[in-house]
């Protein structure tokens, strides 16, 4: 009965869907989950295994349903190590366990698998897990799935001015673009931060430059198709002038 009605909720969102700008590419900080679990006397894991549950219901219906090409989400910045060791830990181990089953899966769901960020101070077996990853998918060509993982934006913007600089480039604001993690697929049209916060925290700080910003309060485990929905709703809305009048 659930499903039925699930179902027939997603079958008008797609009847409107046609008369919606939608996103090319939406990046989403996956904010809140701590809150949700001490909200439920639960300890923080609690939430972080029921955010991570939710990442599969958004990009398949982000993907399958509302026609989004790519997703970038921000899984773990490049200061969440300065939380508790366990806690850390705990986030780790989750990563681990999610690109094993998405592995698995997204041989027969054409989704190219790129994970951005200094990967190197992962432990060496969540490397491998990511480097087979992105090259098993590496010829999926319909949807790509970016997660973020020990990134920070300004990190990223450093390393790629280093990468040009090393090999003799000019900098400038098209060649920092092209040495970014993202230069395959480009900059976000929409970045959505879950869970009441209304910062950035070091995500995609040269790529939005011209991204629209969608702010909810929703923490991110009760973020569902309805939440993502409402971020699309009001981009559709959104002018974009980049500048101009
Ligand atoms: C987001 O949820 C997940 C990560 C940052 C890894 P939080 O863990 O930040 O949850 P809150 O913001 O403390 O509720
Ligand atoms: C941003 O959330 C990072 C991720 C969602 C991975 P944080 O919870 O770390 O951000 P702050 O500390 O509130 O700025
Ligand atoms: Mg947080």
């Amino acid at each position: 009965m659930a499903t039925k009605v699930k179902s027939q909720q997603n079958a008008e969102i797609i009847a409107d869907k046609n008369s919606l700008k939608i996103p090319n590419h939406v990046g989403i900080i996956m904010d809140g989950n701590g809150r949700w679990a001490q909200a439920r006397g639960k300890v923080r894991s609690f939430g972080h295994k029921a955010g991570s549950d939710n990442v599969d219901r958004i990009v398949t219906y982000a993907f399958d349903e509302v026609g989004v090409k790519t997703l970038t989400l921000y899984a773990f910045s490049a200061e969440n190590w300065a939380r508790p060791q366990e806690e850390v830990d705990e986030l780790m181990r989750l990563l681990e366990v999610y690109f094993k089953k998405f592995i698995k899966k997204v041989i027969s769901n054409d989704v190219r698998l790129f994970v951005m960020g200094d990967l190197s101070k992962l432990s060496d077996k969540l490397q491998k897990i990511i480097i087979d990853g992105m090259e098993i998918t590496k010829n999926n060509l319909s949807h790509t799935l970016n997660i973020a993982i020990n990134y920070g934006g300004r990190q990223e913007i450093v390393y790629a001015v280093n990468k040009l600089i090393n090999e003799g480039k000019e900098i400038t604001v098209d060649s920092i673009s092209s040495a970014l993690y993202t230069a395959p697929f480009g900059e976000p049209d929409l970045i959505i931060r879950t869970g009441g916060e209304l910062r950035l925290s070091n995500f995609m700080l040269y790529q939005g430059a011209y991204s629209e910003l969608y702010f909810t309060p929703v923490l991110w485990p009760d973020f569902d198709e309805k939440e993502f929905d409402n971020a699309v709703i009001e981009f559709s809305a959104r002018n974009r002038r980049y500048g101009k009048i």
